[in-house]
């Protein structure tokens, strides 16, 4: 059994925050372990990348790029580390994380505690083998905020292997408006200009919150295509509070993740799937907890997934979990490779606007 599997039930009774940095701590420490030869029913390609598997890990865990290497040898297809901000920020007052175990969730409004790009850029500096996304962000006091997250782009462009610009955190005072209006095209230029000025040219992505209704999607659908950005990440954290939540937690300020999250999130996967067809690349995230949550995303549209709230909840196991329940899934429908599932049920999640 693994460092991180068996510290597991002790980390899970400890304050969600000081779990997290146990967690982080730990993997700091813990051994590189030979995994197995990917499965090739699990490869995907996408964003130019050949990925060993589609499942990654979401933005917020690793938001200082302290063990992207040890988070791939859990066996995560793909890390994205952040959200970075140019400058270092302490977030908000603890308690900032909320569990929501009889619901399944969390909620956080952490607002972007991190080092800074520069500790992050001297860390990446060291690759590790695999995948690495780099997520960034402005300051939450930033004269220019669009010009916060071009600078992301520009300083990562060397080490990241896709860069993500995240504007869709809950927790960031009027960062949300950036998705929107004239906002939204002005963001795109920007960052796609900072991507084609670097070299490499890296795949570049947006995270878009799934608090937008349909003529928002539209329009970022719509502007991301014309200004060719190379994929969406789908979604953040929701504002919104389901009647179904029984935690005592369930009033805090901040973004819901986790089970809550996964239909409203997939749901709005599939109608981005559904405008776009495989035009741009979709990473589905919201409420992944195991084989059937990842692939009803995947055949939602997702090419590739992502999770956060269940590592926490469920413990490493959820990894080996899921790749083995896909690699099943595949076998059973009679498909060769994973990719072949992607969309197949766009429709059912979202069917048409009457
Ligand atoms: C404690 C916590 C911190 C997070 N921090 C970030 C962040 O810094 N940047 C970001 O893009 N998303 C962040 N997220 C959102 C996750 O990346 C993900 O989009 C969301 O939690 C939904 O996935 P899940 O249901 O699998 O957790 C955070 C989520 C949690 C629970």
């Amino acid at each position: 059994m693994r460092l991180a599997a068996l510290a597991q039930p002790v980390v899970s009774m400890l304050p969600p925050e000081t779990a997290h940095r146990c967690a982080i701590e730990i993997l700091k420490f813990m051994p590189p372990r030979r995994r197995q030869a990917p499965d090739p029913r699990l490869k995907v390609e996408t964003l130019s990348l050949e990925f060993p598997n589609p499942l990654g890990l979401a933005a917020g865990f690793d938001k200082n790029a302290e063990v992207p290497g040890a988070a791939l040898a859990l066996g995560f297809g793909f890390v994205e580390v952040g959200t970075l901000t140019p400058l270092p920020q302490a977030g908000n007052p603890r308690p900032r994380v909320f569990r929501l175990s009889e619901d399944h969730g969390a909620i956080n409004r952490c607002g972007f505690n991190n080092e800074g790009y520069a500790r992050a850029e001297t860390r990446l500096k060291r690759r590790p083998l695999g995948i690495v996304g780099v997520n960034v962000g402005p300051n939450r006091d930033a004269a220019d905020r669009v010009a916060d997250c071009a600078l992301g782009v520009r300083t990562f462009a060397r080490q990241a292997d896709y860069l993500a610009v995240n504007v869709s955190s809950p927790n960031t005072p009027g960062l949300r408006d950036l998705m929107g209006g004239a906002a939204l095209d002005g963001l795109l230029a920007r960052i796609v200009a900072a991507r084609d000025e670097s070299e490499p040219r890296r795949p570049l992505l947006i995270k878009i919150a799934p608090d937008l209704d349909e003529r928002a999607l539209d329009h970022i659908c719509e502007r991301a295509l014309a200004r060719r950005i190379d994929g969406l990440i789908i979604a953040n954290t929701t504002l919104a509070r389901p009647a179904s939540l029984r935690s005592a937690k369930r009033g805090e300020t901040g973004g819901l993740s986790g089970r809550p999250l996964f239909a409203p999130s997939t749901r709005l996967l599939a109608q981005a799937r559904l405008r776009l067809g495989g035009a741009m690349t979709l990473i589905g995230c919201g409420g992944i907890e195991d084989a059937e949550t990842a692939l009803a995303k995947m055949e939602a549209g997702a090419t590739l997934v992502q999770l956060y709230t269940s590592l926490a909840l469920k413990g490493v196991s959820v990894v080996d979990e899921i790749l083995s329940g896909l690699a099943r899934a595949v076998a059973g429908r009679g498909a060769a490779n994973i990719a072949d599932l992607v969309g197949c049920a766009a429709g059912d999640w979202a069917p048409p606007r009457g």
